[in-house]
């Protein structure tokens, strides 16, 4: 049934468009993507959903926020449900925050307002009317359209709560001659909440993410101070290590400033997007229409007359807005100096912190970057961090974004968080990715330059070189136009040609999707693009690359020194089962898949790939240190999956890792007697010059 509906879509979008002849692959690459690739949650999908009738009136329902009058930056806010007959396994509550800030008390839209119109009409008429004959397959959902234009930042179903089912949370509604003859049910959930900015409420569904109708809703509550400093990460602008680049997010557009060193100052130049720099296209994404939020104001200011290798504490914000906390920075060792020791992963995201599900959700995260920040606060040295694409997977859905920065500013407000692009921020039709999926959600990585700015050669030309200690890396992005004679391969081939290999004897070579992966997936969506690899990959063996970094394939994979799918050299196995390379005999660059730090994990379905010496489908990252000499890299481990049914997009599976854990579906690698969870160092490999 639903096959033929796509068909039919397919005929009637053939007869309007002009450019026909592409699109029926379009289409069946995007949807192939979204259904078995991405994963699409239920929860993704409410917004497309027809608002039903709600059955029953429920008199005595109440839901009511108990916290103070308003909102600090981060809290766990408690909603109190009371009042409801009968307790049913598919009521939910969705913390809810306006799409549209200009329409927030526009009431034009809403004359006879009520709960119903409040929430499908108060917001962007546009966006709702223009699209409510058309359905939207971008989310793998063909039912017309709209549920809800406030969007729905995340959501609990109400049987969170243990006690709700069993109605041992009663009151009494109506009693007769003291004995009880209407009793109701109650239940209390926790919502972690952070500073996003605009108001919040929280809104009780019923008849579950399919078929849902409204119940009643919360008052609206605001953030103490929205224009609050918030989120900062900091970057390398340059290989001297002398200056440093902060980001952060406020709710103010007037410049702020960081203050650091000795009382040393630096202004902010601030940035922001709307709906109108975001993607769309015959159906409109996600980030045009109701995955929209306000991103407020984003901040960045170049620290400048910075030593390399030095702690240096900083705040930053304004004397009108408020300052951030006293934070602490540490600046990466200059080009050419001896050592480096940096952490690399792909495809990491965020995952809620409490039991909720969000529009997509990446079920490692939150383990992988606390393992990180213990590594950095117990003085394990960690000089920088390279995530090399799929970054946040908000998709359109833009207050995920503040999650994730939320998610990675302990450690990214200290050491430079270095990043490159990948299909989730970039890609979408007609807007000259390379590839032409929805991945992106209609974001069109308009929302990850503003958010990580990197020394790029310029808008949308998200590529970059810079030089930390021994190594010099070359960041790509494999999301842009890499063919012989664009301008990011004559760049590729310059930058790398230049690399003085006395300054920085090591070349890393990074970007998103790999050339080298044994997962390779559905042949429609392959892993790896052969286009790809016949046009780059001369490259690398022209200039000796030594390391090879991708991710978008989520697992851990490291070939031998390899060129055109054959092995050129192997390493040798000491008695520790260290793998060594001699890099002073080059032969081929190896190559690495750490797209692990998040993502649900893919496994490997070739084991026959005489290139591929290391396979580990693991979260994780990888941990690399750099001398002159010597390159070592290895991979921190954390949990491997013994379920298949952890399904991060399914209701009735917690997202998060704890209550995975508890539930039996991950186990960590080892457990030491008070049942804390251990690490272990797997995969061990050393490059020699
Ligand atoms: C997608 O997944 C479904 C169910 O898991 C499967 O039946 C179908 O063949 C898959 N489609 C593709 C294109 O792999
Ligand atoms: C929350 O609900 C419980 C009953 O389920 C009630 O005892 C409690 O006082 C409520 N708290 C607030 C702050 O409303
Ligand atoms: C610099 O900071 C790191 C942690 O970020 C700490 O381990 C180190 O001791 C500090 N160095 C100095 C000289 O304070
Ligand atoms: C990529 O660049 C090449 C060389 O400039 C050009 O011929 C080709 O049309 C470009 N491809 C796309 C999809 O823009
Ligand atoms: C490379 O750097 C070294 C010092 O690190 C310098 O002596 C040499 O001249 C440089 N080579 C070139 C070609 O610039
Ligand atoms: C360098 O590598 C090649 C190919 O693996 C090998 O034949 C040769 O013996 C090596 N030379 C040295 C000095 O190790």
């Amino acid at each position: 049934m639903r096959s033929q509906l796509v068909v039919t879509i397919l005929i009637v979008i053939f007869s309007i468009n002009t450019d026909a002849s592409s699109l029926p692959e379009r289409l069946l690459r995007s949807t192939a993507e979204l259904r078995n690739h991405t994963k699409i949650s239920e929860f993704r999908l409410v917004n497309r959903m027809q608002l039903a009738k709600c059955f029953h009136p429920n008199p005595y329902l109440k839901i009511s926020v108990t916290s103070n009058p308003t909102l600090s930056d981060e809290e766990y806010v408690t909603v109190n449900i009371t009042g409801v007959w009968p307790p049913s396994i598919t009521d939910w509550v969705a913390m809810i925050s306006p799409s549209h800030t200009e329409y927030v008390l526009d009431h034009r839209y809403a004359p006879n307002f009520d709960l119903v119109t409040y929430l499908v009409f108060g917001c962007s008429v546009k966006t709702c009317f223009r699209i409510a004959a058309l359905m939207y397959q971008q989310t793998g959902d063909l039912t017309s359209l709209p549920l809800l234009c406030h969007y729905p930042v995340k959501a609990q179903y109400v049987s969170n709560d243990p006690e709700y089912l069993k109605c041992s949370k009663s009151d009494c509604e109506v009693s007769i001659d003291g004995k009880c003859t209407v009793k109701t049910c109650g239940a209390t959930l926790s919502f972690h909440v952070i500073n996003i900015r605009t108001d919040i409420e929280f809104v009780m569904f019923t008849g579950g993410f399919k078929t849902p109708c409204m119940l009643s809703r919360s008052d609206q509550i605001k953030f103490a101070n929205p224009n609050q400093p918030l989120y900062a990460h900091v970057a390398s602008v340059d290989s001297t290590a002398t200056s440093m680049r902060l980001t952060w997010v406020s709710g103010d557009r007037s410049p702020q400033q960081v203050q650091y060193g000795d009382a040393q100052t630096a202004h902010s130049s601030v940035s922001t997007f709307s709906q109108d720099d975001m993607c769309t296209s015959w159906l409109e994404s996600p980030a045009v229409d109701f995955g929209w939020h306000d991103p407020g104001f984003i901040h960045s200011a170049i620290m400048t007359g910075l030593r390399p290798s030095t702690n240096y504490s900083y705040k930053y914000g304004s004397d009108s807005v408020g300052w951030s906390d006293e934070m602490k920075l540490r600046t990466p060792p200059a080009s050419g100096s001896d050592e480096l020791k940096f952490l690399a992963y792909g495809d990491m995201g965020k995952a809620p912190l409490d039991s909720s599900v969000e529009h997509y959700t990446q079920p490692g995260s939150v383990s992988v970057i606390k393992a990180m920040e213990e590594e950095v606060s117990s003085g394990g040295r960690v000089d920088s961090i390279f995530h090399i694409g799929d970054i946040s997977y908000a998709t359109g859905f833009m207050a995920e974004w503040d999650f994730f920065l939320h998610l990675i500013s302990p450690l990214a407000s200290q050491l430079p968080y270095m990043t490159a692009i990948g299909n989730h921020e970039r890609d979408y039709i007609d807007s000259g990715s390379v590839y032409v999926t929805p991945d992106s959600g209609g974001e069109c990585g308009v929302a990850y330059e503003t958010y990580f700015p990197m020394p790029t050669a310029g808008k949308d030309k998200p590529w970059y070189s810079i030089e930390q200690g021994p190594v010099h890396f070359t960041v790509i992005s494999t999301e842009h136009n890499w063919t012989q004679n664009s301008e990011q391969y004559e760049w590729m081939n310059k930058d790398m040609g230049a690399v003085n290999r006395t300054t920085t004897p090591w070349l890393i070579f990074t970007g998103h999707r790999p050339m080298y992966s044994s997962s390779p997936r559905i042949p429609i969506l392959p892993s790896v693009d052969n286009q790809f690899v016949e046009a780059v990959e001369p490259l690398l063996l022209a200039n000796k690359v030594d390391l090879v970094l991708f991710g978008h394939i989520h697992n851990y994979e490291r070939t031998c020194a390899v060129y055109n799918k054959e092995c050129r050299g192997m390493p040798t196995k000491d008695s520790n089962g260290v793998d060594t390379y001699q890099n002073s005999n080059y032969t081929a660059p190896v190559h690495a898949v750490i797209g692990i730090a998040g993502f649900e994990l893919d496994s490997f379905t070739q084991n026959d790939n005489s290139w591929s010496l290391v396979r580990i489908s693991k979260y994780g990252y990888l941990r690399v240190h750099a001398t002159k000499s010597e390159l070592h890299a290895e991979i921190q481990e954390m949990w491997m999956i013994v379920s298949e049914s952890l399904n991060a997009w399914q209701i009735d599976v917690p997202n998060d890792v704890a209550a995975a854990l508890r539930r039996g579906l991950l186990r960590p690698r080892s457990l030491d007697e008070s049942g804390a969870l251990l690490d272990e160092t797997l995969e061990v490999a050393l490059a020699l010059r």
